[in-house]
């Protein structure tokens, strides 16, 4: 126990169902008391978790925390059982949120490359279609699983697009993805063997791509076709990495923006005034409210409430705690995100709040790289969502929703909605 937590009144607990549910009151009780907290996560690791804005966007920018799993100085009867990824040393593991510079800067210079503002921006047509065609599945009805109906399949369907995996392959990786969202991401059977098979598929894809490539240089105007062609045009990209690196654009990409669409749909069904704000604000055309209105949500209620593993590599001090070398630490984005010192009213969704500095992207080397699209795709699914099913409500009480309890990130289960048949 800190200084700080022995004066204060008794520590929240931490990691049961209601701080699943809810964590920000317990958040908010760590940024006051406890703003840099040791903890036994679930797995049985300790690790601090650090709470508050500033010290968070600092932490995630410093460079003797590393992100290289190798750092983690972990006591020896636990190894290998601790869930930190990349541990298991797989070979998708050698991916961006695993890796320091300078392989994390040659590969980040090579992927930014093949996912330019650009490609982002041609691809805004193929997510309206998308989005259209999944809305239209279920708008007949007058009910539907927001969850598995839509912001599930969505983000599956536009990164595989995005990769260049051929649309009749692309309900492989739905099936692949749905395994390891419903899992956690956790070693248990089912997963292994979804991740394994999705491991071949790239690997095979791969091969398959740049065969292509070498009869014909420039078709392809698909990522994995733009990481072949760069590096055989001289920088390094070894063929493992190029399978790691679309798996972790299929993995940083999907649940995460699973989450974006189905906690945001959640925070405006729940907010009825805002909700009507913004709906008045489509229905005359605008879209100002529902850019300000998408990153706000992300701040209100981000997808990843903590940032991915950090290492200390020497001794630091962190928000006046002295941490020691090879200790995890983690940064609570949902927690700095309702910081009262950085934020003017944090608890209150405000969707034309000017100020949009959140860390729900994260910050520094690490920043999210697939922030664009993200952004296409949540303002593309929510905005549609409302315009189309103008009266879409929540179908029972939001407090009998479940989250799913994972780690890393924040998301809901099911999100059951009813609606005019339209
Ligand atoms: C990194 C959030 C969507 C690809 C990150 C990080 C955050 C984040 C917080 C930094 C993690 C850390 O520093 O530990 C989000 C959110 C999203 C989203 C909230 C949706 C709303 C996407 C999408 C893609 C993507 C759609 C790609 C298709 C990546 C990649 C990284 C990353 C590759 C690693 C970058 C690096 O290490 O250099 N994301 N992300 N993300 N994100 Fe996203």
């Amino acid at each position: 126990m800190t200084e700080h937590e022995a004066s204060a009144s008794a520590a929240p607990e931490l990691f049961t169902w209601e701080f699943a549910t809810d964590p920000y009151p317990a958040y908010a009780w760590l940024r006051e008391h406890a703003p840099v907290h040791r903890t036994r996560l679930p797995s049985g690791v300790e690790a601090w978790l650090v709470t508050r804005y500033a010290d968070a966007r600092q932490t995630l920018a410093d460079q003797r925390l590393s992100k290289n799993p190798a750092h983690h100085d972990e006591p020896a009867h636990a190894k290998g059982r601790t869930g930190i990824p990349g541990e298991r040393k797989a070979e998708l593991m050698t991916h961006l949120l695993n890796i320091d510079p300078p392989d994390h800067t040659r590969l980040r210079r090579l992927v930014s490359k093949a996912f330019t503002p650009r490609r982002v921006a041609e691809f805004a047509p193929r997510v309206q279609e998308l989005t259209d065609q999944l809305i239209a599945g279920f708008a007949a009805r007058g009910s539907a699983d927001l969850i598995h109906e839509f912001a599930f399949p969505l983000p599956i369907y536009a990164i595989c697009d995005l990769l260049g995996v051929p649309r009749e392959d692309q309900d492989d990786f739905r099936d692949w993805a749905g395994m390891m969202i419903r899992h956690g991401g956790g070693p248990r059977g089912g997963v292994a063997r979804s991740v394994k098979k999705m491991r071949g598929y790239l690997a095979e894809l791969i091969h398959r791509k740049r065969e292509a490539l070498t009869a014909e240089p420039e078709p392809g105007e698909d990522l994995i076709s733009g990481l072949i062609r760069a590096s055989d045009h001289g920088e390094h990209l070894t063929e493992n990495e190029a399978a790691a690196m679309a798996f972790i654009l299929l993995f940083a990409g999907f649940e995460t923006t699973v989450n974006l669409i189905g906690n945001g749909m959640h925070a405006l069904l729940t907010h009825p005034g805002q909700r009507a704000l913004l709906q008045a604000s489509l229905a005359a055309g605008e879209s100002g409210l529902l850019e300000t209105g998408v990153e706000e949500l992300l701040r209100y209620d981000g997808p990843v409430e903590l940032a991915t593993w950090r290492f200390a590599t020497e001794d630091v001090r962190i928000g006046g705690q002295d941490i020691a070398a090879g200790d995890p630490v983690l940064v609570v984005l949902a927690a700095a995100d309702r910081d009262p010192e950085r934020f003017e009213q944090p608890d209150t969704l405000d969707l034309s709040r000017r100020d949009l500095q959140h860390l729900g992207y994260g910050h520094g080397i690490h920043y999210c790289l697939g922030a664009p699209l993200a952004r296409l795709e949540g303002q593309t699914a929510l905005g549609t969502l409302l315009k189309r099913l103008p009266d879409i409500q929540l179908a029972g009480e939001s407090a009998d929703l479940r989250w799913r309890g994972g780690l890393i990130m924040r998301g809901l289960r099911t999100l059951p909605v009813e609606f005019t048949p339209a």
